[in-house]
């Protein structure tokens, strides 16, 4: 498409970016590769009062069966990088994908990572949702973030955002880079730890199979999937979609579900734990409608 300042493409399939592997398209979408291509297509879209939606690593999303009227914007290759800098920071771009800085860090010696092992989705939405154990969010971690809007970029310093369980504090703006403090440990102690997290994640989470992780937020205090479990829902089925028998707070995609089975099927999950235990749960997953 012609007049935006980086390429824009139409009806972009939205479901292979997702690892629901579910949803259908966006009506426009781009990849800026560069803080200040991110800065120009949020311009141009706030310019047309374009509808801009934010893509990581699709690994805590879902997007409805009919698609998406937005610009779907998804921080390309240019943003997956890693560096150590001179004060021992792990820098990180956003489109790093976890995995990734996870290898980096013991590769460097760089220990505090290995609790996200087994977790997919980028550095950048990790970052924008301080993803994490409801003890330590990877946030915890970090000494920098570079935040972009149509406005520009600024880096802020430890102190100077706010976080907690779940929210990154980035508001609006994008994360595109972020400085995690590490602390120094032998490589092969830190692949040891890494491997046994993800051996305990398997055993509690359906891992190989198609889900976005866990559906909804624990509330303060308690575990949403534990609260699940006994209001008896583990798997419930809705079309292609069920719920996991491994951990209550997950939906996977057995069959070919469809947005709205996996809609459907987590509106009988809340209504269960309403009925069950008087709590009121709030999705975690992003829903696109
Ligand atoms: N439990 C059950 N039944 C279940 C699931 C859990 O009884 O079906 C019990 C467990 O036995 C345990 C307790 O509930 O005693 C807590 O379970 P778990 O350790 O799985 O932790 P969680 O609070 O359910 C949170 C995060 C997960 C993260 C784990 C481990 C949220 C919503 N979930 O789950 O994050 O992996 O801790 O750190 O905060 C995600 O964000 O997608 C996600 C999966």
């Amino acid at each position: 498409m012609s007049d935006w300042p980086i390429p824009v493409t139409e009806n972009e399939p939205l479901a292979p970016h997702t690892t629901f592997r579910v949803g259908g398209a966006a009506r426009l979408y781009a990849e800026p590769e560069t803080d200040d291509e991110l800065a120009a297509i949020l311009r141009a879209a706030r310019d047309r009062s374009v509808r801009v939606l934010r893509l990581g690593g699709g690994s805590n999303l879902l997007v409805a069966d009919e698609g998406v009227d937005a610009l779907v914007i998804r921080l390309g290759n240019g943003f997956n990088r890693e560096a150590v800098d001179e004060d021992g920071l792990l820098r990180l771009g956003a489109a790093t994908p976890l995995p990734k800085a996870l290898r980096e860090a013991e590769h460097h010696g760089l220990s505090g990572l290995e609790p996200w092992a087994a977790i997919p989705g980028t550095m950048g939405g990790a970052a924008a949702m301080n993803a994490g154990s409801p003890s330590l969010g990877i946030l915890d971690f970090a000494e920098e973030i570079r935040l972009v809007d149509a406005d520009g970029a600024t880096t802020l310093r430890r102190g100077e955002w706010t976080y907690g369980y779940r929210d990154g504090g980035a508001g609006g703006r994008w994360v595109t880079e972020v400085a995690l403090r590490l602390t120094p440990g032998d490589p092969a102690a830190i692949r040891e730890q890494t491997i046994n997290a993800a051996m305990e994640k398997r055993v509690s989470q359906p891992l190989s199979e198609r889900s976005a992780g866990c559906v909804f937020r624990n509330p303060p205090g308690q575990s949403a999937g534990r609260l699940l479990d006994q209001a008896g829902v583990k798997n419930a089925r809705r079309g292609g979609a069920a719920v996991s028998g491994k951990h209550a707070n997950f939906i996977v995609n057995r069959e070919d579900a469809t947005a709205a089975d996996i809609l459907g099927l987590a509106d009988e999950m809340r209504e269960a734990v309403r009925r069950a235990h008087g709590i009121e749960l709030a999705f975690e997953l992003t829903v696109w409608k």
